[in-house]
């Protein structure tokens, strides 16, 4: 199977750091949310399945909220399991594409609890990755899935950077074979693989929370579009949105990004 948009070329060592730089700043902006989300769903309370691990960013921040418990990742991509580097005791991760390949035996009916996040939107298949576990997950297990949709970005026409960053992000991904529409879409591809969805929501961030991660997330992402699919993103576009991108804002709101939740169970 071949990798299509930024989960391209993933041997190339520029594209592995700037994905170790995205994935960090992912981590660190969001992750506090998702964890509270997690607890407020009482996820953590037993090992965790995380599926997609890339470079173990966002598993090895899991493993420390859950010492008590185990974190198991299963990541597809050989190149980015080879670059990790150290991870938290309570932290693994092996080699499994779910969906094109089943889930390992030996961690069938074992998980209450599995997160997906933003990874539907690069597998090629993930009706069939979903499908997948579905089938190894045990009864009364929920899914809880990440994921983001570009329709919902929201400009107010006044910061310009921000708006050739979005413009840049849906090109890349369109044309570059990553589904960065995904997220409104859950709750159908969820159901339609056997899940029942519990919780759907839309955690919206702003420019105005913390404006200087907001924006230096952004240019991350805007970093790992240019070099990963160079054929839709220009050297001026990068160059006009990277150095527009560390220029103070305007003041207020101007820039809007959701963060697509989705709870499911097993029944
Ligand atoms: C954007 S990264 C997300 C990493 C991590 N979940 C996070 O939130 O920081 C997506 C990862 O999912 C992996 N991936 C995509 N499809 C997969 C599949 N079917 N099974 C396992 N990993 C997959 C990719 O190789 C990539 O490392």
């Amino acid at each position: 199977m071949t990798d299509s948009g930024v989960i391209r070329r993933l041997h190339d060592n520029d594209i592995q750091s700037a994905w170790a730089r995205f994935l960090e700043l992912q981590t660190t902006f969001f992750g506090p949310g998702e964890v509270q989300w997690l607890q407020h769903h009482q996820a953590l309370r037993g090992d965790v399945l995380e599926i997609g691990s890339a470079l173990g960013h966002y598993g090895s921040y899991l493993a420390g909220q859950c010492a008590a418990h185990q974190v198991v990742g299963l990541e597809a991509s050989a190149d980015l399991i080879a670059r990790q580097s150290s991870l938290p005791g309570n932290y693994r991760i092996e080699q499994c594409r779910v969906g094109a390949q089943p889930l390992p035996e030996r961690h069938r009916g074992r998980f209450d609890t599995c997160v997906v996040r933003y990874v539907l939107q690069h597998d090629p298949a993930p009706l069939r990755l979903l499908q997948t576990l579905h089938d190894a997950l045990p009864v009364g297990s929920r899914i809880f899935l990440v994921e983001e949709d570009d329709r919902l970005f929201v400009s107010n026409g006044r910061y310009a950077p921000w708006d050739a960053a979005v413009a840049i992000w849906k090109r890349a991904c369109r044309f570059g074979g990553t589904n960065s529409q995904i997220g409104m879409d859950l709750p159908i591809l969820v159901e339609r693989a056997g899940f029942a969805v519990e919780d759907f929501s839309i955690d919206l961030r702003s420019n105005i929370d913390n404006p200087v991660m907001f924006f230096d997330f952004f240019k991350s992402v805007v970093e790992l579009l240019w070099l990963s699919t160079p054929e839709f993103v220009s050297d001026e576009e990068f160059a006009f949105v990277s150095m527009g991108l560390e220029q103070a804002p305007p003041l207020g709101l101007c820039a809007v990004y959701p963060q697509i939740r989705l709870v499911a169970r097993k029944r």
